[in-house]
């Protein structure tokens, strides 16, 4: 069985940070979104993984690189254009040659892994298997008609009225049935090979299509809010490990990681909160629910709730909550005077002041 991982597409909904990375990269308790999958399918005891990528291969390849790092063979199958989920099997055909294999969307988050389903599609082998969760916003998603049975009837890419409250989660698992699917289907009204109607035409055409409702959590990273509750989740389950420094001024509360060469200084930091190496906390309070990346310096300032990523500086600010800082980003204070803000934000950035 192999894997075919989408790490393509251009994450709208999470610029500018995905001016300048791809949202697959986005870390949650510093770790790229990305690697959680790339583990997960390690663990499931698939090796071959094929990475569809699109305008930001650059990043994702460094950050994959061969894929050695998380026990995986990684090839990179380039995509021209984000065409669609269903393009992506389109084009990775020769790769994938006759194999079973799970798709597996790069900006998903799924907590406990896939090794479960793996197991399970690879002893009964339907045609399909699709994963399912209840959600609140189901019109922002593909949404499944079951039988009582967990067979699927059909599925209808994010509908005006939808017709269950039954997601698709981004991650399917397929025979090479699937290949005649995505060759018959046709663009949807938004110009892209759907993969919802790929497997409709599975179900259509009498093949066996089954699905598995997840209970866990699950989460589509795809805007800053799924991000920072993602951020959450994972940081609610880290184990306390401090290998950086803290001075004797300091006080460390609750579950903190603190990465070797990280230093926190005349600071109180409130678990669950990860600090990457290098970076440096002076005079602040930082967490809960905080995830600072390395090289970033906090001083004389408060942050919770919040994702701050390579090299950023916070200075005198207080209080940051509910935010992604950007690499590099600066946050200061104004002078006393002028009374106005003074910004340098880049394209498709927001902001929210006390004004
Ligand atoms: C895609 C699929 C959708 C699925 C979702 C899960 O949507 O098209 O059916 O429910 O992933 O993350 P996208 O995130 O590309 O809008």
């Amino acid at each position: 069985m192999k894997a075919l991982v989408l790490a393509g597409g251009k994450g709208t909904r999470l610029r500018p940070l995905t001016h300048t990375s791809a949202k697959q990269l986005v870390p949650v308790a510093n770790k790229p979104v990305l690697y959680y999958g790339l583990e997960s399918i390690a663990e499931a005891g698939i090796t071959e993984v094929g990475v569809i990528v699109g305008d930001s291969a650059p990043e994702i390849r460094a950050a994959v690189g061969d894929g050695s790092a998380f026990g995986l063979d990684v090839t990179y199958l380039p995509q021209e254009a984000p065409l669609g989920l269903a393009h992506a099997v389109l084009i990775a055909r020769d790769w994938l040659g006759d194999e079973d294999f799970v798709m597996f969307l790069g900006d998903n988050f799924v907590l406990g892994g896939i090794t479960p389903l793996v197991e399970d599609f690879r002893a009964e082998r339907p045609d399909a298997r699709i994963l399912l969760t209840r959600v609140p916003d189901p019109s922002a998603f593909g949404v499944v008609e079951t039988d009582g049975r967990g067979r699927v009837l059909a599925l209808e890419e994010k509908p005006r009225a939808p017709r269950t409250d039954l997601a698709l989660v981004g991650i399917y698992l397929f025979t090479p049935a699937v290949h005649a699917a995505v060759r018959a289907i046709r663009p949807s009204a938004r110009g892209e090979l759907e993969i919802t109607d790929a497997i409709q035409w599975l179900v259509d055409s009498g093949h066996d299509v089954r699905s598995t409702r997840i209970t866990g959590y699950w989460k589509d990273t795809g805007n800053v809010a799924d991000i920072l509750e993602v951020n959450r989740s994972v940081l609610d389950r880290t184990a306390h490990r401090v290998e950086g420094f803290v001075d004797a001024g300091s006080e460390l509360v609750g579950p903190v990681v603190l990465e070797p060469g990280a230093r926190v200084i005349g600071s109180r930091v409130v678990g669950p909160a990860a600090i990457a190496a290098g970076a440096v906390v002076t005079r602040s309070q930082v967490g809960p629910y905080s995830s600072i990346a390395r090289g970033v310096h906090i001083a004389d300032s408060e942050i919770a709730d919040s994702i701050v990523l390579e090299g950023a500086r916070i200075d005198g600010v207080r209080r940051v909550e509910g935010s992604m800082i950007g690499r590099e980003a600066v946050v200061t204070p104004a002078p006393a005077a002028p009374a106005a803000h003074r910004l340098v934000i880049g394209d498709h950035s927001t902001v929210e002041i006390r004004s």
